[in-house]
């Protein structure tokens, strides 16, 4: 796991869209899994500012959501649909028939998680997944106790997840209480994921997730077993890890050959 460190959420962000974008030069038919929060809002607006100044074209990028909550339509102002098109799609030049989002109203939500599971496949599986991480240390919603073997499937949130996304609808009882979400199993398939974290809120799950034990109570810890994780957090999100003098070091003198 390569952990990065910056001064701040923009320089966070920064670093993020620029390990984005070199994938998309190097790779212009990316398979891009993103995810949704207030994390990586900083990173799309650097993706889109790239995208304006003809630094990235996107034309041929195929991307995946995380999740989303049941129960929400697509235009419903609090869904991951409407999120992802507000902050980054209706910005860049994106093909709408390569984007997916998972659906909240599917009907039979058994064979909507199958066939999700099977586009991403059909598609030669996710380069580079986009993660943030929960302060109950979920990655998607991928909640404490889910199985680090987990696919896509309709699950229950923690009422801790509840209360922290709260802050987006008039009042809690708005807040769904299930989604549908890639599995951890998904994820760990992305040939690289990249997890951002910032503020002093995702301190405690971030020292798990590099430094704690492997445990399906911290799902984002899972990523300690991928062979290609980057995690680039900001001071504030660092300020639990024992080996920051390491991480730091190991980052500068990192081999470029
Ligand atoms: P946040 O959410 O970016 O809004 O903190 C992260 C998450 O729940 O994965």
């Amino acid at each position: 796991m390569q952990v990065i460190i910056k001064e701040n959420y923009d320089e966070m962000s920064k670093e993020a869209a620029q390990i984005i974008r070199d994938a998309i030069h190097l790779k212009p038919n990316l398979v891009l899994g993103l995810a949704t929060g207030s994390t990586p809002v900083g990173t799309y607006k650097e993706l889109i500012r790239m995208y304006e100044e003809g630094e990235l074209d996107f034309s041929k990028v195929v991307t995946f959501n995380l999740d989303e909550y049941v129960g929400l339509p697509p235009n419903h102002d609090q869904s991951y649909h409407y999120f992802m098109h507000d902050k980054l799609f209706n910005h860049i030049n994106i093909n709408p028939a390569n984007v997916h989002v998972p659906s909240g109203i599917a009907k039979d939500f058994a064979k909507y998680c199958q066939w999700y599971e099977d586009e991403i496949k059909k598609a030669g599986g996710i380069d580079l997944q986009v993660l943030g991480i929960g302060s109950d240390g979920h990655i998607g919603f991928n909640e404490p106790g889910t199985s680090l073997a987990s696919r896509t499937s309709l699950v229950t949130l923690t009422e801790e997840t509840i209360r922290d996304n709260s802050r987006f609808f008039e009042k809690e009882e708005d807040v769904p209480r299930f989604a549908i979400t890639m599995g951890v199993g998904t994820i760990m398939e992305a040939k690289c994921c990249l997890l951002l974290a910032n503020g002093e809120k995702k301190a405690d799950p971030v020292s798990v997730l590099v430094e704690g034990p492997i445990t399906s109570q911290v799902t984002a810890s899972a990523l300690q077993m991928h062979p290609n994780a980057i995690v680039i957090v900001d001071k504030a999100a660092a300020s639990k890890l024992k080996r920051v003098d390491y991480y730091k070091w190991a980052y500068e003198n990192r081999p470029r050959f």
